[in-house]
Parts: C-alpha cells; structure tokens; sequence
C-alpha cells in the first residue's frame, strides 16, 4: 500500500512492480497532485543522480483509494500545485470542468470537501480514459503533458528551487495558451480567461526572466524531442486540444514576452 504523495507512489509502485516480477499493490494518495494525477494511470519509478524517471516500470494499480480529508492538513504551496494539474484537465479534455472551477474559485480555495471529491473523481476519470486509449504514451496520452513542456524548462533553469513542479505548470499553460492563440486555435478571450483563472487560484503565471537562447536550451534538452522539433500540446478553444509540432520556438517564445 502506497500511502503519502506522489513521490511514495512512485517508489512503493516500482518496488510492487519488481519485487517478484509484480505483485499487488493499492494507492492511497494523501497530496492534491497525487490524487488528481500521479496516483492513476500506472507509471511507476525513481529518479538516478543522471536525470529525473530514469528508471521505472509501466504498472497499474490493483486500486486507488483517496480520502479528501487528507488535504486538510496539506502545506498551501502543495495544495495550488494539484490545482494546476486539475486546470490543466480543464484546459484541453474538459470545458465543464474549466467552467465549474471558474464558477468555484471560493470554496476551492477554502478547501470544501464536497466540491474537492467532485473536482478529484471528475480529474480520476479523465485520466483513466485517456491512459485506457494510450497507456504507453504512443500518442493521445501525450495531452497530459499540456503546459508541461515550457513548465520543465521553467524548472530546469531555476534549479528546481522557485516553484513547485505545479507552479512551474501553471507558468507553462499560459505561455501554452498564448501560443495557441498564435496559432489560431484558440480566441485572445480563451486565453485571458485561462491566465484569469490561474491567476484566481493564486498560482503565478508569468515565465521567469531568461533569453530566448537560454529556454531553447533548456527545451531541447527535454526528452520529448524527436527529429528537431517538439510536440507541442495547443488547446482547441477550452476543453480541446491539437498538437502542434514546433521547430522554431522564437514566436512562441516573443509571443510570451521573452526577448533575445
Ligand atoms: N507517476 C506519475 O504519473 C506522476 C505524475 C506526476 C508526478 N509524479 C511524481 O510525483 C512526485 C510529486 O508528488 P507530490 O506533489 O505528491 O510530492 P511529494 O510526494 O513529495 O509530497 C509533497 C510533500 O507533502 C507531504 N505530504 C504528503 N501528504 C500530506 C498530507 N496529507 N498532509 C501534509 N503533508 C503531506 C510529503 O511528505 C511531502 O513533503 C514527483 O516525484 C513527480 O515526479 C508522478
Ligand atoms: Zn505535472
């Protein structure tokens, strides 16, 4: 039984994937980030001195058991970072979802237990039909990764130090979003409501000051590059999505306020 956050899932799930070639093994998530995200879905592993998930396994749980009541107790930047993800959710696979947590903002913030259990299962569902369609991550399963490209490079040039890996996201799906408006999937308006939304939940929105060299840097040295371009996950309006395959990253990057 995995019981704590998502780096106890991970580890506790690799171990029950190895240990006899696999046994059984429970989720019983205790952070917002693990309840909404990491807890569903199966990947399992731990990070090496060389680099974060080096090793690990693709492993399901036999069951994932979440108490909201946990939350009660958990740190205020841990608990914004699971916002981010729910957003995320939102953002790209769900429109009701986007509309229910700008119609929610209050008694998210205050943590009401009732609203937090409609949020977590819808977040659970989502995941679950999404990685029933691509487990391995051929292709759909990628849309999990929306904000998350520009999110690491945020992390990666700030030494993982400023922001939680949430904050980092919730950096990244602005800068997602108006890049999708760029390329003409989204309106001026699906982006500022997105931003409205992110900045409402108190979460930062803004890319950390570094050039335009320094992001590239930090972008292609992310694993998810193939062939010199990155797959980039746009959203469709609210609740859509569209990848996008990016070579040249300096509209995106000038389209987010960030110079040579
Ligand atoms: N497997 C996946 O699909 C997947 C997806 C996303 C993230 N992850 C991994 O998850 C990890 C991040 O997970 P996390 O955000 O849960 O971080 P975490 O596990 O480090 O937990 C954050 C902190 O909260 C504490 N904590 C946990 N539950 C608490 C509670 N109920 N009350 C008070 N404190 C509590 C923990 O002790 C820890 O200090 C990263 O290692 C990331 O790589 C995995
Ligand atoms: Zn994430």
């Amino acid at each position: 039984m995995a019981l704590g956050g998502g780096v106890i899932g991970d580890m506790a799930g690799f171990a029950a994937a190895s240990f006899l070639r696999g046994i059984p093994f429970i989720q019983v998530p205790t952070t917002l980030l693990a309840q909404v995200d990491s807890s569903v879905g199966g990947k399992t592993g731990i990070n090496l001195a060389q680099g974060k998930n080096l090793v690990g396994a693709f492993y399901q749980p036999a069951h994932v058991m979440i108490d909201v009541a946990t939350l009660s107790t958990l740190a205020e930047r841990e608990f914004l970072g699971g916002l981010a993800e729910i957003v995320k959710y939102g953002v790209v696979l769900d429109r009701e979802l986007f509309l229910f947590l700008e119609e929610h903002v209050e008694p998210i913030l205050r943590r009401d237990q009732s609203v937090l259990t409609k949020l977590i299962s819808r977040c659970c569902s989502i995941k679950a039909e999404v990685v029933a369609r691509d487990e391995r991550e051929s292709d759909i399963r990628a849309v999990l990764n929306y904000g998350h490209t520009l999110g690491h490079a945020v992390e990666t040039l700030t030494g993982y130090q400023q922001y939680t890996h949430g904050e980092a996201v919730a950096i990244g799906m602005v800068a997602a979003a108006s890049f999708s408006e760029l390329c003409g999937f989204a309106s001026q308006d699906d982006t500022a409501r997105i931003r409205n939304l992110i900045q409402r939940l108190n979460l930062p929105s803004v890319l950390p000051v570094f050039t335009a060299a320094e992001y590239m840097s930090a972008l292609f040295r992310d694993k998810k590059v193939r062939d010199g371009g990155i797959t980039f996950v746009c959203n469709r309006g609210i609740g859509d999505f569209s990848f996008a395959k990016v070579v040249d990253l300096h509209p995106l990057l000038t389209s987010c306020g960030i110079g040579e």
